[in-house]
């Protein structure tokens, strides 16, 4: 019924038309056939060769549009020389505020802030998320707004060992940046 809703004409017809150019050009002669198939195969490679072109044209465009790095989204970055830290580094490597030393079993704050040029907050250009390890488990993660939020974040811990702190942010410009920090047991 919807099909003689949307075409002008009857049902019928259409089932005869279908009909005749499967016989005409698929059914009966073995060359059209070849024909046919070989015309489908070069439509269909039209195709996916067309949307290659559009998908390589919208990355040209993003690339050329937000000006990304993109070998900083292959990569955890880490501040390579700490006593000459790049621009890049001091606004994305996540500074840690946290005691040396802790007495065992008793808690401490560890205070997390994006980074040591205090990283901007914009719509198109913010800090998404912090996320704090001890050694390889996960001990806490924040997400930030761009809208209300500073890229900061505090933690309560305890540990009864000394461990490795370890802190990853991820700017949405700027990709995964890691920071680590030493904590010792109080005599
Ligand atoms: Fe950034």
């Amino acid at each position: 019924m919807w099909i003689s809703a949307l075409l002008p004409l009857p049902v019928s017809a259409l089932r005869d038309s279908l009909k005749l150019i499967k016989e005409e050009f698929i059914m009966s002669k073995p060359m059209q056939r070849r024909d046919f198939m070989m015309r489908s195969a070069l439509t269909a490679g039209g195709v996916l060769l067309a949307a290659n072109q559009v998908l390589a044209q919208k990355g040209k465009e993003f690339q050329g549009y937000y000006d990304v790095d993109e070998e900083l989204f292959a990569n955890i970055n880490r501040v390579a020389k700490p006593e000459e830290k790049t621009t890049l580094e001091k606004k994305h490597a996540p500074v840690i505020e946290a005691p040396d030393k802790v007495k065992s079993g008793e808690p401490f704050e560890v205070t997390i802030t994006v980074g040591e040029i205090v990283h901007p907050m914009g719509a198109t250009h913010y800090i998404q998320m912090v996320q704090l390890y001890v050694g390889n488990e996960p001990a806490g993660r924040v997400d930030f707004s761009h809208q209300f939020n500073e890229p900061r974040a505090s933690f309560t811990l305890k540990t009864d060992k000394p461990v490795t702190l370890v802190v990853r942010e991820y700017c949405n410009l700027h990709g995964l940046w890691e920071s680590r920090k030493q904590i010792a047991l109080a005599d």
